[in-house]
């Protein structure tokens, strides 16, 4: 088979930004919209709506050839396992995670977009071009928001020949009918001083009711969205006065704009003149005069100059979608006054919260949030004005942040380090498909598509369903990210097999992350056999005194169990925390297997994969602290390895959901019906195994402001030694049935600089 040009290759190359032609109309500026308007800055970039035009595989058509389902449901299932077309049978009911039939099937061929099999099967091109490149003009038809009525006429055949359409289209609409039944959201504070989780259950309700009525023409539905918006403008919601969406937690306020504009737009016909007006006043006078303080004075805009996350990219893509949305309409002149600040902020801050590896600078859960906003933003100005101005490139390295997410979930759940990040409400991780579609980055969309988070409004529009093969085909292992900011590695035996062997680790820095990290130089997860055994903790209390004021040394937030170095899976040097000045090194190296086009993957003799920290820096009390992980036995055991000289106490810590029981250097855990056998090697005198609870803390720990949330069902696997120096080589050995060839390695014992593929051989 001939490589397509699309697919993700071997040897990690990625996925390149702006491959699909861009049509050059915009040279400058933010055009606004209403005939003419300002030039607010020269905006490089240049680019506008995309042509279709995608490059097609000619090896892959005969592997997909006929069924729908993107090409590849009805040959994919290998029987009768495969509902609907799509290929993923079910989700784990624990851990949500797609299940995939093991089929050895060599019918899915490398991610591709194969050339439009038909006309029912293909959205129709833009047509919409702007007259005047260097002016802001919006389209002249509603809506501008996301799906433009080309893309509505389109949709239901494209939902009648697509079963991913199809799937998620019936969900929307039970969602909805669920949501219908409900009174309108409730206000109250939330567990993060806002009203932020209204904001978002208010967004996601009004998706799902737009979407409905324009599937339907049942004005029921217009008449519920009402409902929904009079009470988020109403007396007895949120804060008084025109603080309602509560602009000093200035999120609540970003995504009430958001839900304002799409229930403006996408119910434009529906709503009379004074409904209109209302919607119109509310945006304004709660959302955009806000942002435009913001944006001008600072009045509750730190997240104006933050390039560290999420923020960023909500706050300037909330005030854009309500901007957008009565561009033409206001007369006041904010909407266009907040278009000629938005887009400049978010692509000097939004656009780099993702580092030059592809990793969100926050944790893997705030990447959620951060690209959801960005998605969001770059969508709504591609549809409504044909450009998206250099959001989507001006941070060259921003299409690698599939790579990130895909990488950071394991079989069983992400790599979570860090804070885990509000309710999600509206948020998902359906940017992959807009990215997969304007990176031409096919496998994202591959990958998307079989989550249990696919169905909501966004996908039905971001989705193209002339995508084509399997996301795993060709995708390696490992990969390693390696920006000072993050350092982080991932490895793993198979992308679809639910029982496989996943270890993610850390090193990294400890400040520079929104203040969402933890102490964590070290860290690591472990899965297999379809369960985790060494896992996070995520967030802790939001509203704990000085949880978020500080990442300095002395830090209040160091002192929760959940974010001090005690609280990860790494080693405690004098039981004190790690140093935020810490600035480690990794090394790596990887048997860069990749998986086959088969679900049904048996992974080959010497692949492996290992990576080591000298992680030094991030103590006050050693000469020397290395961590090394490696996969061993074709990828069935892991050895973790240590290699310490410390002036105080050493702890090698893990915190685990499993049933734990020790026995001098062996501990046996138990978790949802499996075994692993973790035993240290080599042991240095006095080394054994022990287990605590969590937050037992040391008589040396200072006492937080506020307790510590309790963590009820974790046990800590400790091995305590006195201060000196010691290898400690801990072996993990999943106790896999014996048909997958039991019979675990003891490795040899080599020094962490000395590590290569073949030294454990
Ligand atoms: C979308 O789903 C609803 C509910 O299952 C169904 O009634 C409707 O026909 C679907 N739309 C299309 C275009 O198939
Ligand atoms: C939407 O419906 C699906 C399928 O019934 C369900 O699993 C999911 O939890 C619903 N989502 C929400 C937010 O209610
Ligand atoms: C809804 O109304 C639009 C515009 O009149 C029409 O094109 C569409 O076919 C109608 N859809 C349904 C399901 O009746
Ligand atoms: C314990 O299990 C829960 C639920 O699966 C998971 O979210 C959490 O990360 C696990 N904690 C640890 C320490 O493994
Ligand atoms: C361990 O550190 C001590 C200083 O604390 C130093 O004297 C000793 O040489 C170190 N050992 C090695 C092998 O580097």
């Amino acid at each position: 088979m001939s490589s397509s040009p699309n697919r993700l290759m071997s040897g990690q190359e990625e996925p390149t930004p702006g491959k699909r032609p861009y049509s050059k109309w915009v040279k400058f500026g933010i055009p606004v919209v209403v005939v003419v308007v300002i030039v607010a800055a020269v905006v490089g970039g240049v680019v506008g709506s995309k042509a279709k035009n995608k490059n097609g595989s000619a090896s892959s058509s005969s592997a997909n050839g006929g069924s729908g389902g993107g090409g590849h449901g009805g040959s994919g299932g290998g029987g009768g396992d495969d509902i609907e077309g799509r290929f993923a049978t079910a989700t784990a009911s624990e851990w949500m995670m797609p299940i995939y039939p093991s089929t050895d099937s060599p019918a899915f061929a490398t991610p591709t977009f194969l050339p439009s099999p038909s006309a029912e099967g293909v959205w129709p091109a833009e047509t919409f071009q702007p007259a005047n490149p260097d002016i802001l003009t919006t389209r002249p038809d509603r809506p501008r928001l996301i799906a433009p009525s080309y893309k509505w006429a389109a949709l239901p055949n494209l939902i009648n020949n697509d079963p991913y359409l199809q799937g998620w289209n019936d969900t929307i609409f039970g969602n909805a009918t669920d949501y219908f039944g409900l009174p309108p959201v409730v206000y109250h504070m939330d567990g993060a001083s806002g009203i932020l989780d209204n904001a978002r259950e208010i967004k996601m309700r009004i998706k799902a009711f737009a979407y409905v009525y324009r599937l339907t023409n049942d004005t029921k539905w217009v008449d519920r969205t009402w409902d929904e918006l009079q009470n988020a403008v109403s007396d007895s919601f949120g804060p008084s006065g025109t603080g309602k969406w509560n602009p000093a937690h200035f999120l609540d306020t970003a995504e009430l704009s958001a839900a304002f504009g799409i229930a403006y737009d996408w119910l434009y016909s529906q709503w009379s003149d004074d409904q209109k007006t209302t919607i119109r006043t509310s945006i304004i006078q709660y959302g955009l005069n806000n942002g435009v303080d913001a944006l001008t004075t600072g009045t509750n805009g730190f997240w104006t100059t933050n390039t560290q996350g999420n923020w960023n990219c909500v706050c300037n893509g909330g005030l854009t979608l309500g901007a957008l949305a009565i561009l033409g309409d206001d007369t006041s002149g904010v909407a266009e006054k907040v278009l000629g600040l938005t887009v400049d902020n978010a692509k000097a801050n939004c656009a780099q919260g993702v580092t030059s590896d592809g990793t969100w600078t926050e944790t893997a859960n705030y990447w959620y949030f951060g690209t959801t906003g960005h998605a969001e933003m770059a969508s709504s100005l591609l549809t409504a004005t044909g450009s998206h101005y250099g959001l989507l490139d001006t941070n060259t390295n921003f299409h690698l942040t599939g790579l990130f997410h895909m990488y950071a979930y394991g079989p069983t759940s992400l790599f979570d380090f860090g804070d885990h990040g509000p309710n999600k409400f509206s948020t998902t991780a359906n940017s992959l498909f807009l990215y997969a579609d304007q990176y031409t980055a096919p496998e994202y969309a591959l990958f998307q598509r079989e989550q249990h988070d696919a169905a909501e409004p966004w996908s039905m529009f971001w989705y193209d369903p002339t995508v084509s093969g399997a996301f795993w085909n060709s995708l390696p292992l490992d990969r390693f990210f390696d920006d000072g900011l993050d350092q982080w590695g991932s490895m793993r035996s198979s992308w679809t097999d639910s029982d496989a062997l996943f270890v993610a680790i850390k090193a990294g820095k400890l400040q520079g992350h929104q203040t969402h990290n933890d102490l964590d130089v070290g860290d690591f997860v472990l899965d297999a056999l379809g369960t985790r055994w060494a896992g996070e903790f995520g967030s802790g209390d939001y509203l704990a005194p000085d949880y978020f004021t500080s990442d300095a040394q002395d830090a209040v937030r160091w002192q929760y169990y959940r974010k001090m170095t005690e609280g990860q899976n790494t080693i405690l040097v004098n039981r004190a925390n790690q140093n935020v000045a810490a600035a480690p090194t990794v090394n790596h190296d990887s048997s860069g297997t990749e998986q086959g086009s088969s679900t049904v993957f048996t992974v080959p003799d010497g692949s492996t994969a290992y990576w080591t920290t000298d992680m030094t820096s991030a103590y006050f009390d050693a000469t020397s602290v290395k961590r090394g992980v490696r996969l061993l036995n074709e990828r069935r055991q892991v050895l973790l390895q240590d290699e310490i000289n410390a002036t105080g106490t050493v702890d090698w810590r893990m915190h685990t959901n499993a049933t734990v029981e020790t026995s001098g250097t062996t501990a046996t855990l138990t978790r949802d019906g499996q075994t692993m056998i973790v035993s240290i090697l080599n042991p240095p005198t006095g080394a054994a195994f022990t287990t605590t609870e969590p937050a037992a803390r040391y008589p040396t720990d200072p006492t937080p402001p506020a307790p510590d949330q309790p963590n009820p069902g974790i046990t800590v696997l400790i091995i305590s030694l006195p201060a000196g120096q010691y290898t400690l080589e801990v072996l993990f050995s999943p106790q896999w049935p014996k048909s997958l060839k039991n019979d675990g390695v003891i490795p040899p014992s080599v020094a962490l600089d000395s590590w290569s593929l073949t030294s454990h051989n």
